[in-house]
């Protein structure tokens, strides 16, 4: 049965220039090295300039992404960008790539789904493609959380970093069958009960500013292998596909624990993890297609293989979703 597929033709990166490592890290707060990297596996992670927006850092990953797909901002026909650090309260960063890319067509938006905001708007960029909406999509993760971070709060600082990851998806025919490339299968879930483990204290209808992170970092790490094992079953069930055919998980990068606990319970080598929290720490919405970024430009990654992307964030939301690259 032919069938329309997203598929991915180019991914892209982006981090910021600064970066502060643990020892650093150590002067700003009362933690060490050790602290940070027995409990997270975190060693360095890269903070964005002073003027350095959240849409400089997602257009810098989207034209890295289209310049690997050989195509250009002309081409594109949708950006979604996941984030929880937009530039302003409104209009969408979105709508500002979109400008900063020299694009006049086409329609952008963004997502909110935190952390796990790659694969929403991922989901969703599939779907309008899927639906005819859509025949090019720009789909980022672009995060600035240094700027809403308490940086007093030694819980919480030491953990996040800002990047941009991008990936180009462009329809195709397939088969229908799981042999096809692009996006195979994604499932999503949100649970608003969990809201106070994982949010940000402000906000423009709540208290008219920006607000910082507050996190009950050890709660959350339970919930997180839990709901992520969980969703990435349900995702591979859609297509009844095993996890041994899985070739790399792309996992959200929260904490190296996480990733190793999440890969045990579902009986994944460790190695088949794509792990990049040690050296960008959690980017938020940018995490997952920063580790594709990464995996594919040292050769890990090529075409053919079957990726699994995966995330969990505030609200709680969480999701999955299966791509063959
Ligand atoms: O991306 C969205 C999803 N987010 C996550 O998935 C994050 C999930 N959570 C985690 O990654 C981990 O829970 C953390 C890395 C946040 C914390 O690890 P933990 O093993 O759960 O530690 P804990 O929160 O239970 O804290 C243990 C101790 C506490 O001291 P006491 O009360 O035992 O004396 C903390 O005060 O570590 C202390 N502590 C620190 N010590 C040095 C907390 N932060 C620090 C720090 N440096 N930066």
């Amino acid at each position: 049965m032919s069938v329309i597929r997203s598929r991915i033709k180019g991914c892209g990166s982006y981090l910021p220039e600064r970066v502060i490592d643990n020892a650093e890290m150590s002067t700003i707060v009362d933690t060490t090295d050790e602290w940070i990297v027995s409990r997270s596996g975190i060693t360095r992670r890269h903070v964005a300039a002073e003027g350095e927006l959240t849409s400089d850092l997602a257009t810098k990953a989207a034209e890295d992404a289209l310049a690997h797909a050989g195509l250009t901002a002309d081409d594109v026909d949708l950006i979604v960008v996941a984030t929880a650090t937009p530039d302003e309260t409104f209009p969408a960063t979105a709508t500002t790539v979109q400008l900063k890319l020299g694009m006049t067509r086409g329609f952008a938006f963004d997502v909110q789904a935190v952390c796990s905001g790659f694969v929403f708007a991922l989901t969703t960029a599939d779907n309008f493609i899927k639906a005819g909406q859509a025949k090019t999509a720009l789909v980022i993760g672009a995060e600035t959380f240094s700027r809403i971070l308490d940086w007093e709060d030694r819980t919480t600082c030491v953990l996040f970093g800002d990047g941009a990851g991008a990936v180009v998806l462009q329809a195709e025919q397939g088969e229908g069958t799981s042999d096809d490339h692009g996006v195979l299968a994604s499932k999503l879930h949100s649970d608003g009960r969990h809201h106070d483990l994982l949010y940000v204290d402000g906000g423009p209808s709540s208290t008219q500013t920006t607000g910082f992170l507050r996190m009950e970092g050890n709660k959350v790490f339970k919930h997180a292998v839990k709901n992520l094992s969980s969703v990435v079953k349900e995702t591979l069930d859609i297509v009844d596909i095993k996890e041994e055919m899985i070739d790399w998980i792309v996992p959200h990068q929260a904490n190296k624990r996480i990733l190793d606990g999440t890969a045990k319970k579902l009986g994944i080598d460790p190695e088949k993890v794509i792990v990049t929290v040690d050296q960008h720490a959690n980017t938020s919405a940018a995490s997952v297609p920063l580790a594709l970024k990464t995996a594919v430009d040292d050769g890990r990654i090529k075409s053919g293989d079957l990726l699994l992307m995966e995330a969990m964030g505030g609200g709680f939301t969480w999701g999955a979703c299966l791509v063959r690259y």
